[in-house]
């Protein structure tokens, strides 16, 4: 399977923050947001993975993951995302890159502790969704679903009186149908295509199942949220939960970004 993060957006509720760096650039504890959805998907055994980005801060994706997991034979690529369309857009986007096959997106400021690799082994066909229990679902997309098939029963957004605990995270698995699905999607009074739309038009076709996941898990969209992800990556040993070739590809880079600066100084 190929992954997908979805890195571009605004970043409003980060400013002003988010106007001198991009979101998913901003440091978690010892290193930019972008490692973690990246080591979310190496974990689970992906070697293709497209970043999205948006205009403003290509060239520093460029530079810092460009060719850092090459040896490690896994490949990166990246695509520009000119405006915000909504999350749907990664498919759409990531159309020639998926050719036909299925993808896993995963939201550049999602952090999970959980490991996908059951999730994203046994995926056949349709869609695959996530399910994390919140004691605030109703500001959330809320998934109700049979704890026995793991089928999925229904979506809503943000209601008012939840029918689950059960949120729905920034990790979708769906299959080669993915792009033509969300073309045909229309947007919603914000202007943008919705991913709970592409969740439903699975389930409308009877196969959109979900996963429950229960560890760490941060939407590091807000301060308080990016300063919690922060604290809960240094108080739980999560570097020992990055994959070891992403360790060893950061302190590569770090050794040589270190002797490309001595030699400026020489
Ligand atoms: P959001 O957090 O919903 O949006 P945002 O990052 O623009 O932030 P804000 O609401 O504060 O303005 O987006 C979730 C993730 O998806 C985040 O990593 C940004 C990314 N994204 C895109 O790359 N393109 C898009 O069109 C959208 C809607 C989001």
């Amino acid at each position: 399977m190929k992954g997908i993060i979805l890195a571009g957006g605004t970043g409003t509720r980060l400013l002003p923050l988010t106007a001198v760096l991009t979101k998913q650039l901003l440091p978690v504890y010892d290193r930019p947001m972008i490692f973690y959805p990246l080591n979310t998907l190496v974990k689970a055994g992906i070697k293709d993975v497209l970043i999205i980005v948006a205009p403003d801060y290509s060239g520093s994706f460029l530079n810092l993951l460009g060719s850092m997991l090459r040896p490690y034979g896994i490949n990166i690529s990246f695509v520009v995302q000119k405006e915000p369309r909504g999350l749907p857009d990664a498919f759409i986007l990531a159309e020639d890159f998926l050719d036909g096959e299925a993808g896993a997106l995963v939201l550049g400021d999602n952090i999970f502790e959980d490991d996908f690799v059951e999730a994203i082994g046994t995926f056949k066909e349709g869609g695959r969704i996530f399910a994390r229990e919140v004691p605030d679902p109703e500001r959330f997309g809320v998934v109700e679903f049979d704890s026995m098939t793991g089928k999925v029963l229904s979506i809503e957004e943000k209601p008012t009186q939840p029918k689950s605990k059960f949120a729905i995270p920034g990790m979708y698995i769906f299959d080669g149908q993915a792009p033509q699905i969300a073309k045909s999607l229309t947007p919603s009074k914000r202007g943008e295509i919705e991913i709970v739309d592409m969740h439903r038009a699975y389930l409308n076709q009877g196969k959109l199942d979900v996963r429950v996941i229960n560890g760490g898990y941060f939407d590091a969209g807000t301060p308080d949220a990016l300063l919690e992800a922060s604290n809960y990556v240094k108080a739980h040993d999560f570097k020992s939960r990055f994959h070891p070739d992403i360790e060893k590809a950061i302190a590569e880079f770090n050794t040589e970004f270190k002797r490309l600066v001595s030699l400026r100084t020489k």
